[in-house]
C-alpha cells in the first residue's frame, strides 16, 4: 500500500485536488490517500503553513499530491502560505521541476531548478532600509539539474536549451559553464544557450522548435507560465518535482486562483495531469498515466471548462474523466471492474 500525501491548500486547491483523488481512488492501484493541512488553511488552524505532522507524512509517503496555496487573506501576514510550499520543496530536496507544455505541434518541457537561486539565497534588510534577496548557486546544484535535463532530452527530441542571463549575472556564467561541462557526457543531445529575455520572446513566437529547457528557479517560474499560456492556459499545465529517490511533489503550475475560488469554475485538468505524472514517476504505472492523460484530453474536447470557452463545472469535468477512464480501462485485455463510487 503506497501512501499518497494529499495537500489541498487554499482557493481552488481543494476543489481541483478532490477531482484528482476521485480519479486516483477509481484506479486499480493500492494506495492510501491521506489529506493533510497545508498552506493558508494550516496557518489558520495551526499557525504554521507546513505543520510538523504534514511534513512527516510527506517524508514517509510514496508521493505528494498538492493543490495550490495562497490568497489575499494571508498576503499581509508575517507567515505566508507560500513559505510552506518552499519549505516542503526544500525539505524533500525536489530540485528538478518538470513542467511539460504540449498542444498541437508544441511539445516542450521546462526543467526548472526548484530549491536554489533567488528563492533560497541570503536575504535581509540593511540598516539604511535597503531590502535584498540574493541569487546563489553551488556548482553541484547546477550540475544535478543539468544532468536531469540531458537525461530527459535523451528520451525525447535530443535537443536542449539552457536559459540564463550570462551577459549580466555571475550565477548565470556558472550555470553556462556547468551545462557545457555536463554536455560532454551527452554527445547525442544538441545543446544551445539562450538569454532569458529573448528566449521569452522565442517561447511565444516559435515554441514548436523547443524541446527541453533547463533554467534556474526564478526564470523557470516565469517561463513555465508563458509555456502554459501558449499551450492552452494555466488550467492545463501540470508539474512533477523530483529529487533523487525520495517522494516527489505533483502539483499544477497554477496557483489558488482566488478570483474564481468557490465558483465551481476551476479547470481540474492541470491537477489531473499532475496525477498522471505521479502515476508515471512515483508508481511506475505508465499505462494508467497514459489512460488518465487520454481521458483528460477526451474531456477537454467533449466538456470544456469556462477558461476554455465552455461551461463545464469542476465536478462535472471530473465525472466525464471518470466515465472516459472506465471505458478506456474496460478495453484492456484483462477486464477490470471499477469500484462503485
Ligand atoms: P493563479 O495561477 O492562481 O491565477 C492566475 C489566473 O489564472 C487567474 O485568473 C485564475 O483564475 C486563472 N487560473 C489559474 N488556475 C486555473 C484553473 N485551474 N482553472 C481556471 N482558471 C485558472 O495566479 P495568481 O492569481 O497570480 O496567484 C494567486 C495565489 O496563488 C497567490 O497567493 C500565489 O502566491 C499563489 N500561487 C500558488 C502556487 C502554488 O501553490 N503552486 C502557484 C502560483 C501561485
Ligand atoms: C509556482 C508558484 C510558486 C513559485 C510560489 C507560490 C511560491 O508560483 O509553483 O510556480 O514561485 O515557485
Ligand atoms: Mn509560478
Amino acid at each position: 500500500m503506497s501512501l499518497i500525501a494529499c495537500l489541498p491548500g487554499d482557493g481552488i486547491g481543494p476543489e481541483v485536488l478532490d477531482q484528482a483523488v476521485r480519479v486516483l481512488e477509481h484506479l486499480p492501484v493500492e494506495v492510501e490517500v491521506r489529506r493533510l493541512p497545508f498552506g493558508g488553511a494550516a496557518i489558520d488552524a495551526y499557525g504554521d503553513p507546513l505543520p510538523p505532522e504534514t511534513l512527516e507524512a510527506c517524508r514517509a509517503a510514496r508521493a505528494v499530491l498538492l493543490g495550490a496555496v495562497g490568497g489575499p487573506r494571508w498576503d499581509g501576514a508575517s507567515v505566508r502560505p507560500e513559505q510552506g510550499l518552499l519549505g516542503l520543496r526544500k525539505a524533500l530536496d525536489v530540485y528538478a521541476n518538470l513542467r511539460p507544455a504540449k498542444q498541437g505541434n508544441i511539445d516542450l518541457v521546462v526543467v526548472r531548478e526548484l530549491v536554489g537561486g533567488l528563492y533560497f539565497g541570503a536575504r535581509g534588510t540593511r540598516e539604511d532600509g535597503t531590502v535584498f534577496d540574493t541569487c546563489e548557486y553551488h556548482p553541484a546544484q547546477v550540475e544535478r539539474l543539468a544532468r536531469r535535463g540531458f537525461e530527459l532530452a535523451r528520451t525525447r527530441g535530443h535537443s536542449l536549451v539552457s536559459v540564463d542571463k550570462a551577459n549580466v549575472l555571475d550565477t548565470s556564467r556558472l550555470w553556462r559553464r556547468t551545462v557545457d561541462a555536463v554536455a560532454l557526457d551527452y554527445p547525442g543531445v544538441a545543446v544551445r544557450h539562450a538569454l532569458v529575455d529573448s528566449f521569452a520572446m522565442e517561447l511565444v513566437l516559435n515554441p514548436e522548435a523547443i524541446d527541453v529547457v533547463v533554467t534556474e528557479n526564478m526564470f523557470g517560474d516565469i517561463l513555465s507560465d508563458i509555456a502554459a499560456a501558449v499551450t492552452g492556459g494555466l488550467g492545463l499545465a501540470a508539474s512533477a518535482s523530483l529529487g533523487d529517490g525520495g517522494p516527489g511533489i505533483f502539483e499544477p503550475v497554477h496557483g489558488s486562483a482566488p478570483d474564481i475560488a468557490g465558483s465551481g469554475r476551476a479547470n481540474p485538468a492541470a491537477m489531473l495531469r499532475s496525477l498522471a505524472l505521479l502515476l508515471e514517476h512515483a508508481l511506475g504505472r505508465d499505462d494508467l498515466a497514459a489512460a488518465v492523460s487520454d481521458a483528460v484530453d477526451d474531456t477537454l474536447t467533449s466538456h470544456p471548462t469556462s477558461d476554455l470557452g465552455g461551461s463545464t463545472s469542476t465536478a462535472a469535468f471530473g465525472d466525464a474523466v471518470l466515465a472516459s477512464l472506465t471505458r478506456r480501462l474496460a478495453l484492456k485485455e484483462e477486464p477490470w471492474t471499477p469500484v462503485p463510487s
